[in-house]
């Protein structure tokens, strides 16, 4: 049977072609809008540990293991840490009071790393550029592992990036898992602490090249609990705090002491005062960052990883007390801020 079809009154075919662009045109960025929340500055005067914490895309700071780095000559705080949603890789966020963060993005996707864990960032001053180590794994056809155990190196002209891998290996051939990295101010090295052979049985530093790009053979056995390692510097005297090896489950942390960096280090236990749980408040280290402009003042940062690495794993970021006879603690704080720090006495000024 024949069909007759009556031509199409051509006022109706042009409503349904301007309605099919308007929804062609229209709809992603409705889409968009609906996915992303506008920016919006935060207006927060305090740390309040281990609640959600969003920068100003309104989102909990998907940036976990990682550090912090002031930059004098921009007057901001970088930081970074892995990037727990999509892109998997090296996110970084920058602030101006270490209260208030903008998300800078993913400076460095993790592409087909199979592992890519807790990178660190140091501010290479002599030749202005950014150096990014990183704990690099996998089986080496993009998928997850803890087997190759190297670290990974990275670099970038700016603080928020890209950052291009420049390499990756065992430091003096042993294994890698968790890094620290610890920047002597005084005499501009800079030292890697990590978890290291028989699968993270113990912690070593190796020092870095002046550059910061490769080590050197200086590395050193520390014969201590595994991961997350973090150091300070006080008093002529090096503290290296350190969790023990528990996947994304929390234990009771140990600090070290030693009177060099490279050891050898003294077994103090956990510098958690008051810790019901007996895991380090339900958190894992991750770096001590030193706050400028302040006498002493260090804040412990660690990871409320809650059974899993996720992009809303939060934050526990606390002072650490060195006492007068020499021991790390560190209270719990429901919220705090910088002013429990003692300024650094203004130099005069010269008239
Ligand atoms: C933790 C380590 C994390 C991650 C995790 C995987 O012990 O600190 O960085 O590697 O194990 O289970």
């Amino acid at each position: 049977m024949k069909i007759k079809t009556e031509p199409l009154d051509y006022r109706v075919a042009l409503k349904l072609l301007l309605l099919n662009l308007s929804l062609f045109f229209l709809y992603p960025a409705a889409m968009a809008q609906q996915a992303a929340k506008p920016l919006q500055p935060t207006n927060f005067t305090s740390f309040k540990p281990g609640v959600e914490w969003d920068a100003n895309d309104g989102v909990n700071i998907d940036c976990h293991g990682g550090n912090i780095i002031y930059v004098d000559s921009l007057k901001t705080f970088f930081w970074y840490g892995e990037h727990r949603g999509l892109p998997r890789g090296a996110a970084c966020y920058s602030s101006k009071d270490l209260y208030n963060w903008k998300n800078e993005g993913v400076v460095m996707e993790k592409g087909d790393i199979g592992t890519f864990e807790r990178p660190k960032v140091i501010y290479d001053a002599a030749n202005k550029r950014y150096v990014m180590w990183f704990h690099y794994d996998g089986n080496g056809t993009g998928g997850g592992g803890y087997t190759l155990a190297e670290q990974g190196v990275a670099v970038s002209n700016s603080p928020t990036g890209p950052f291009i891998l420049k390499g990756h290996s065992r430091p003096n051939g042993h294994e890698s898992r968790d890094i620290g990295m610890y920047f002597d101010p005084e005499t501009k090295k800079a030292y890697i602490g990590y978890a290291a052979d028989h699968t993270n049985k113990t912690v070593r530093i190796v020092e870095l090249s002046a550059d910061y790009l490769s080590f050197t053979t200086n590395d050193f056995d520390v014969n201590a609990h595994c991961e997350g390692p973090g150091i300070l510097k006080k008093g002529g005297i090096f503290y290296l705090l350190t969790s023990q090896c528990s996947g994304w489950t929390p234990n009771p942390g140990s600090f070290y002491t030693a009177s060099a960096i490279m050891g050898p280090y003294q077994d103090h236990g956990s510098p958690f005062i008051g810790d019901a749980g007996n895991n380090s408040f339900n958190s894992q280290p991750c770096y001590i960052f030193k706050v400028p402009g302040y006498k002493d003042a260090y804040i412990y940062m660690g990871d409320r990883w809650n059974g899993g690495g996720r992009p809303e794993s939060q934050h526990v970021f606390l002072p650490i007390t060195i006492t007068a006879d020499g021991k790390m603690e560190i209270h719990w704080l429901k919220e705090w801020d910088l002013s429990i720090f003692t300024p650094e006495a203004k130099r005069p000024q010269r008239r």
